[in-house]
């Protein structure tokens, strides 16, 4: 144990670990009431050894969290440990010593399925990728995000026909279950940005490709989670469902990207990011491939989920709603409006999708190894340890919000909820996008329909995404204007 006087402490603040900490040099740490006079030794950090249901991984660290504060750490393999983060000043300790290449230790799977792949991948992907590699793939896309806005007008007529399809598939109580068909608003989604081509996903019939495709990438997802979670267990069985399931995912992407290489031989396009990458001759053809994977796979999970979550709180909150749809049609006066022609903004849609990002985010959090030492919760952690931001534990605590539990978009804090895109330079590629699309099929669809839930409370579970455990039905009601 080291114990340091108050001299020493600030000379401290000044030079050794305490740089790394990142408040106003004013701002006292907010765990100094725990050490006054010393920072704590990573051995003194609270270790955790129970076995756990990787899909309840929210509720077991929340419980760590209750009882042994804001920094645990879990023994992994080969004598290493994950520590676990529970304060938002930790996580913005993390992110602003990050450095130029930020380490993000997940999607091995897709790593090894890429790199046996040489002949259609140069490299693994923004997933998995490390170092220069990752660095090489970001910049690629970095300076051609803005790609991923234009659009609107198709943006906007994927979510009319969402709003049609919603309609004639409710029964006759009224009920649906949203999310199956937000998956394939999604789907399309991400089709008219990456590819500037619409692909039916939200057709009357023939639309089981998108299904497919959001099958394959829920599976995925899942394996990811399990083999970086336990690298141990059933590896060979796990590996062998997701090259069925990538397998299928590229040829799908393929078979588009040919096309589209074919129609801009024949006649420039301007808009879509496989375009943008394509006749910029900036990269290969095997990485342009590679992020529009990476991309369609990023998207095909978090938005529909976190709109289906925003969905379930407006329908349990009719004040709230009846004045989203105020707003909405105040921007949209009329039946056929068009949402991206008024400039109009929508302080609560955007409350709303804000809090429900809060509340039911679509990932638990984020994770870093860190590359330098750092003092995070009081406690001295060594670089290269593996760090999980654990978001949602720490957006569901009475420390930061009164009453955390309850849906109360009044209280919407973009600052803080930023995080749930990650941080520093590897932050969420989709963010800007995300959010676009959020509030334009939250605002849409609120004007189109009312939301009625008479379910209790409903339980999550985790397979990299947080998702209802059940079917979550819901009874809307068409709104004749
Ligand atoms: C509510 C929606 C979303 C949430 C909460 C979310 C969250 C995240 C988080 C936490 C990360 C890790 C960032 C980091 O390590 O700092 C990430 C990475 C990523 N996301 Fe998203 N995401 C969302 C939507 C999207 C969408 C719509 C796309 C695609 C259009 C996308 C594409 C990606 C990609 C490609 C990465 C990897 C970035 C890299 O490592 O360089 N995400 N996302």
């Amino acid at each position: 144990m080291i114990v340091i006087s108050g001299k020493q402490f600030s000379q401290r603040l000044c030079v050794g670990a305490w740089r790394t900490f990142s408040s106003k040099v004013t701002d006292e740490p907010y765990w100094i009431a725990k050490f006054p006079d010393r920072i704590a030794s990573f051995d003194e950090i609270p270790t955790v050894t129970e076995k756990y249901n990787p899909r309840k991984v929210p509720e077991v660290a929340e419980g760590w969290f209750k009882k042994y504060g804001h920094v645990v750490k879990e023994p992994m393999q080969y004598g290493k440990y994950n520590v676990h983060l529970f304060h938002f000043d930790d996580f913005r300790t993390v992110y602003r010593n990050d450095g130029e290449f930020p380490i993000r230790q997940s999607h091995y799977v897709i790593a090894q399925y890429r790199q046996e792949r040489k002949h259609l991948y140069d490299h693994v992907g923004l997933g998995p990728g490390q170092g220069a590699e990752w660095s090489h793939l970001r910049n690629i896309i970095k300076g051609k995000t803005y790609a991923l806005r234009p659009s609107q007008e198709k943006s906007e007529d994927a979510v009319n026909d969402l709003v049609e399809i919603i309609k004639t598939n409710l029964n006759d109580k009224g009920e649906i279950e949203l999310l199956p068909w937000l998956h394939r608003w999604a789907f399309e989604s991400i089709g008219i940005v990456a590819l500037n081509r619409r692909l039916n996903a939200l057709a009357k019939s023939n639309n089981e490709l998108a299904d497919k495709m959001v099958e394959a990438s829920a599976l995925t997802d899942e394996i990811i989670a399990l083999t970086t979670m336990d690298p141990t267990t059933m590896y060979d069985e796990r590996y062998k469902q997701l090259v069925e399931a990538q397998d299928f995912f590229y040829s799908v992407l393929r078979k588009y990207i040919d096309d589209i290489k074919r129609d801009i031989e024949l006649e420039p396009e301007s808009d879509g990011i496989a375009q943008v990458l394509f006749q910029s001759g900036s990269c290969t053809e095997n990485d342009a491939i590679t992020l529009i994977m990476d991309l369609f796979h990023g998207s095909l999970q978090t938005v529909p989920l976190t709109a289906l979550m925003a969905f379930y709180h407006v329908a349990r909150h009719g004040d709230i709603q009846a004045k989203a749809r105020e707003e909405a049609k105040q921007k949209m006066p009329k039946k056929d409006s068009r949402y991206f022609r008024s400039t109009q903004s929508l302080g609560l849609t955007q409350s709303i999708v804000y809090e429900t990002l809060r509340l039911n985010p679509p990932i638990i959090g984020n994770g870093r190894v860190i590359q330098k030492d750092l003092v995070l919760g009081g406690y001295s952690v060594p670089a290269y340890t593996n760090v999980l931001l654990h978001y949602q534990v720490a957006c569901r605590q009475e420390e930061n919000y009164k009453e955390p539990l309850k849906f109360i978009p009044d209280r919407a804090e973009p600052n803080r909820t930023v995080y749930v895109f990650g941080g520093s330079n590897r932050m969420c590629l989709g963010r800007v996008f995300a959010l676009r699309q959020l509030l334009l099929v939250v605002a849409k669809v609120i004007k189109n329909f009312e939301f009625f839930y008479d379910g209790g409370e409903i339980s999550m579970i985790n397979q990299m995404h947080n998702k209802p455990e059940k079917p979550l039905i819901l009874r809307l009601k068409p709104i004749d204007e």
